[in-house]
């Protein structure tokens, strides 16, 4: 939301985010049940086409998912008893209505009910509140039943009543931040992005993934408008503001593809035989509201390529130096975990943007039950604009007329192949995330 007072508040002071008032439920009420989309779907028929679009709709069936947890947890737990305990707590996020009802939060497959699994409608709009001082690690209270808490002050005259959590950041960080069972922070959306520009000007979560098209553009945010109700019966008003349910994230092209931005500086103007060419790449996060990659940050992957050819010649591929210690987790290839995690996912000497995770052994792991420790993690901040450096020497040869032509492009994965292959899932091919080209004479 982008509200006017938030504005005035800097960066400085945005400490621990508001108790909640002290009339809320302090545990979930289930004594009545929670309505199915379809339900919804009569009414909100729009939203519900957004929603269905959604990962939230997907959380539970996501193939990922259920690879990663039907697939490989369960039947890593059968050897290690151990992993149980952080097994128990998958579904309160993909899966909360099953996990709400389940005894100890492991429901199989096929007990759980497809039509009510996922983040769903009612799901999210019975949350009255969270427990504890902090949102995070899915602690909500749901209370099911007639009254859908939502956005609107003025109630039109339906089942509805406001929330002013529901207009906040702390409500998507209930499920959006988290910590393992021993305490090992593991989805940081939310912190990221109280660290970075957008609480001082009260730009919500919702501000971008709740929007027209996912993004601020010049620094604002466009929204939908028109009906939130299509009814046989009564008529529901036009409303200026329509928050948007598609909530666009890595599985939205568009949203990927427009991310990050790329500049290339030279550090010369003039070029000559066998003289360095200091190279800076800007690569800008000023349009994503927390670091990139954010989520689920054991898998993902952002690397950039940097080419330079000379004179029309083929591109000569120039290394990233590492800016950490070792391994040097911030160069693709340097780690020797990267041989059989990465393969030959991304260029060797690529610079790589992510977290790295161990095990209890040390060993890296891209298994979130697995996790131990973050030994390591470089990605773009918020609003950060990061200055990659590159040395290139031009070649002896260099004629009058030659150009120097450069060329770098940023790139997202999913996960690694290796993982893909792990879990018996279809790779997903890398998406561009940005290019810049440029090209100096002599
Ligand atoms: C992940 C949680 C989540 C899910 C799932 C979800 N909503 Fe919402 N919905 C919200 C939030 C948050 C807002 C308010 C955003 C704000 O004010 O900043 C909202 C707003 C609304 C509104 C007010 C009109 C508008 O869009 O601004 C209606 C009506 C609504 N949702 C209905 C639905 C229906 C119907 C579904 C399923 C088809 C659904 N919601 C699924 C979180 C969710
Ligand atoms: C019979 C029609 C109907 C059905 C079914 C229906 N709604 Fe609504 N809902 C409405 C109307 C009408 C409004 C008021 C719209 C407005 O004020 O612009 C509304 C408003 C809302 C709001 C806004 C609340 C607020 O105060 O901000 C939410 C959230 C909501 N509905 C969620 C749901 C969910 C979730 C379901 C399914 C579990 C659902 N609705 C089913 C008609 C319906
Ligand atoms: C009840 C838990 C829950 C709440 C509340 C919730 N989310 Fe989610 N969200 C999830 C889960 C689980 C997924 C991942 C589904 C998957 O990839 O399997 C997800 C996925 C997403 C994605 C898509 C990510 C992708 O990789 O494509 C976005 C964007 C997102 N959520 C934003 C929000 C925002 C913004 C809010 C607050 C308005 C919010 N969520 C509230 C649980 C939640
Ligand atoms: C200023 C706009 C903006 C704000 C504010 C914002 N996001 Fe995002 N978000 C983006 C963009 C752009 C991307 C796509 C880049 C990416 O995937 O990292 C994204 C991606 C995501 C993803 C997918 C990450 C992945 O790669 O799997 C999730 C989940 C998400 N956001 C949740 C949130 C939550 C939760 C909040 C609030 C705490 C939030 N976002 C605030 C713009 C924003
Ligand atoms: C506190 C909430 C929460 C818990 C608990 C949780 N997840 Fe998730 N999970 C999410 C969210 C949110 C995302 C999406 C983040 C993003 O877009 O990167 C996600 C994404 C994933 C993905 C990536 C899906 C994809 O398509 O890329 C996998 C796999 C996954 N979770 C497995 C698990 C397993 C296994 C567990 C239990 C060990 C678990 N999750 C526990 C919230 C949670």
């Amino acid at each position: 939301m982008l509200a006017g007072a938030a504005g005035c508040v800097p960066a400085t002071v945005q400490h621990a985010p508001p108790p909640p008032p002290p009339h809320l439920p302090l545990e979930s009420d289930l004594s009545q049940p929670f309505w199915s989309p379809q339900v919804c779907r009569n009414c909100h028929i729009e939203l519900h086409a957004q929603f269905t679009q959604s990962m939230h709709s997907k959380a539970f069936v996501n193939p990922v998912f259920q690879a990663a947890f039907y697939g490989k947890l369960m039947s890593d737990m059968a050897e290690n008893p151990s992993l149980e305990r952080q097994a128990r707590t998958c579904l309160s996020c993909h899966s909360p209505i099953a996990f709400l009802k389940s005894k100890n939060g492991i429901v199989p497959r096929d007990e759980v009910d497809v039509d009510l699994s996922g983040v769903t409608c009612d799901f999210c709009h019975t949350i009255r509140g969270f427990k504890g001082e902090r949102p995070g690690s899915a602690n909500y209270i749901a209370v099911p039943g007639e009254t859908k808490y939502g956005p609107y002050q003025h109630a039109f005259d339906f089942h509805h009543a406001y929330s002013e959590l529901h207009t906040k950041a702390e409500f998507c960080a209930i499920c959006h931040e988290a910590k393992t069972i021993d305490g090992v922070d593991f989805r940081t959306t939310y912190s990221e992005w109280r660290e970075g520009p957008y609480p001082a000007q009260g730009i919500q979560c919702q501000d971008c993934h709740m929007n027209k098209t996912g993004f601020l553009v010049d620094g604002k945010a466009h929204y939908e408008k028109g009906k939130a109700a299509f009814m046989t019966v009564g008529e529901a008003p036009d409303r200026e503001v329509i928050y948007s349910h598609r909530f666009p994230g890595a599985y939205s092209d568009e949203q990927i593809d427009q991310a990050l931005k790329l500049r290339i500086e030279w550090g010369t103007e003039k070029l000559a035989p066998g003289a360095p060419v200091p190279i800076h790449v800007h690569v800008d996060n000023s349009k994503a509201g927390h670091r990139i990659p954010t989520g689920s940050t054991e898998v993902r992957l952002v690397w950039l390529e940097v080419a330079v050819s000379e004179g029309g010649r083929e591109p000569v591929f120039l290394r990233a130096e590492p800016r950490e210690g070792p391994p040097g987790y911030d160069v693709a290839g340097a780690a020797a975990w990267d041989a059989y995690v990465l393969r030959r996912d991304i260029p060797e000497g690529s610079r790589i943007y992510r977290t790295v995770f161990v095990d209890a052994q040390e060993n890296p792991t891209v298994f979130l039950q697995e996790v131990v420790h973050r030994v390591f993690d470089n990605r773009l901040k918020p609003g950060e604009v990061r200055r990659e450096a590159f040395a290139y020497t031009v070649s002896p040869s260099f004629a009058p007329g030659d150009s120097l032509d450069l060329s770098a492009r940023i790139l997202y994965r999913h996960y690694p192949s290796s993982f893909a292959e792990q879990l018996g899932v279809p790779d997903r091919p890398p998406a561009t995330m940005a290019r810049a080209s440029a090209s100096l004479g002599n």
